[in-house]
């Protein structure tokens, strides 16, 4: 390590003064800093980021359980106070060392005390947790992902009611977490923080040392990294399932030549059945231009192609939001209640943008407009100012 880096971990992670002892090996250490880097990406993203940043929430959300089986292999096979049985998670214990604070007793824990333990065990259930309803939810409402041949949108749209309050379930649980560091910190005389950054605590006073278990690191990162490897595998397979419920892939041609001429071609998904029927019923007045077809045949075809593939045939977030029309204006996409509140973040000069030509040129900052699909990592607004 490069002599001005050591300096700098020194200054904010001072060493114990005195005889010091290794509590925290190297993975725990790694383990916990990147756990709070993935949790503070993904609580970003997912509280303030909005759709366009959900493929940086999926990222953070996948690595997270990649973390967490990592450390399960040094939890099961690690060295010392790394290991799960070190701090078993026993209520009755934490129980106990609450009364003992209240009490004034101090004991000292070089590992986790039982209150910390058990806060560890919560923290991880309730990440998998959100982890799980995240998953669903994507499956439900943009049929990707490994639960994406099995999950509808009414159950996904249903867990994904959980994915929030879970989130801030957590967040209230870091915060007695960073509270109980705080409080001890100052109860033993000891920088909790900085010794979960260089690793080790003061040897005095005396603590009973961790359970004596020879560590067995080839099986731990083998077991951990077995495990990242099977589920990969899982996630992969599960992930390119067909899914039911998905618009059709491509536009029909005849349609988008005819209904693409003056706009971009819509997606049959973006309104239910009688929307296209009404739609298609007065073409001669069709926002103020006339749109008719001509061939009746032609137009019987095309309305039989909507109608086939309207928002009522597919299962996504997109079919679900576009059957709610408003009343006052229940032709246009964009005055749906869905479609207001998606972009109501979005200024009106940047619609005004040469290159999107308006709000309603979804192709112009959705690249996978046309297959009816609106995935938020294929959105890009054009940027030129012209
Ligand atoms: C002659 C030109 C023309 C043709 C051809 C045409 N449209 Fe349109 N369409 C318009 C105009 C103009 C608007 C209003 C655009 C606006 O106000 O932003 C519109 C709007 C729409 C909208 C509402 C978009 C929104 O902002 O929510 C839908 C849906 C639509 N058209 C469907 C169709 C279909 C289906 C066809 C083929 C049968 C078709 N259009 C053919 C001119 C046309
Ligand atoms: C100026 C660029 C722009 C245009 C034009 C535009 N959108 Fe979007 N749209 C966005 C952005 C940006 C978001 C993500 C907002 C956020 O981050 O919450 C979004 C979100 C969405 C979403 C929800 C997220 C998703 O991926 O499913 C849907 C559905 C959607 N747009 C449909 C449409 C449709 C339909 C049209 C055309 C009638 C359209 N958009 C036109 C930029 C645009």
């Amino acid at each position: 390590m490069p002599a001005r880096l050591r300096a700098l971990i020194d200054r904010i992670a001072p060493m114990p003064g005195g005889p010091s002892l290794p509590v925290w090996p190297w993975t725990v250490r790694a383990f916990h800093w990147s756990l709070v880097l993935c949790v503070a990406v993904a609580a970003a993203t997912g509280f303030l980021g909005g759709m366009s940043a959900l493929s940086l929430h999926l990222a953070a959300g996948i690595a997270i359980p990649v973390l967490i089986l990592l450390r399960i292999g040094v939890g099961l096979f690690g060295p010392g106070y790394a290991r799960f049985d070190s701090f078993p998670p026993s209520p009755r214990a934490a129980l106990e060392h609450l009364e003992n604070i209240r009490g004034g007793r101090h004991e000292r824990h070089l590992g986790h005390n039982p209150a910390g333990a058990l806060m560890v065990y919560a923290m991880l259930a309730v990440l998998l947790l959100i982890v799980l309803t995240g998953t669903a939810a994507l499956a439900g409402m943009f049929r990707q992902g490994p639960f994406r041949s099995f999950i509808g949108f009414d159950t996904g749209w249903l867990i994904y009611g959980l994915h929030q309050p879970l989130a801030w379930l957590l967040v209230a649980m870091i915060a007695a977490h960073l509270w109980g560091v705080w409080f001890e910190s100052r109860r033993g005389h000891e920088n909790l923080v900085a010794a979960m950054i260089h690793g080790r605590k003061a040897a005095d006073p005396p603590a009973p040392p961790p359970p004596r278990r020879r560590a067995m690191p080839w099986l731990a990162a083998g077991s951990g990294i077995g495990a990242v490897g099977v589920l990969t595998l899982i996630v992969l397979r599960a992930s390119a399932a067909p899914a039911s419920g998905l618009p059709p892939a491509k536009l029909d041609h005849t349609y988008a030549e005819q209904c693409g001429s003056c706009h971009t071609p819509y997606s049959p998904v973006l309104a239910p059945a009688s929307v296209w029927r009404q739609l298609m019923g007065d073409l001669r007045h069709h926002f103020g231009e006339d749109a008719s077809l001509g061939d009746p045949a032609l137009h019987q075809r095309i309305l039989g192609y909507l109608l086939a593939n309207s928002a009522e045939h597919a299962d996504t977030l997109v079919s679900h939001m576009m059957m709610r029309r408003d009343p006052a204006d229940p032709m246009r996409i964009t005055a749906t209640r869905f479609w207001q509140f998606m972009h109501g973040g979005i200024p009106a000069r940047v619609f005004a943008r040469k290159k999107v030509g308006g709000r309603s040129n979804c192709d112009a900052c959705h690249r996978d407009a046309q297959s009816g699909r609106f995935l938020p990592e294929n959105i890009e607004i054009p940027e030129s100012a012209e």
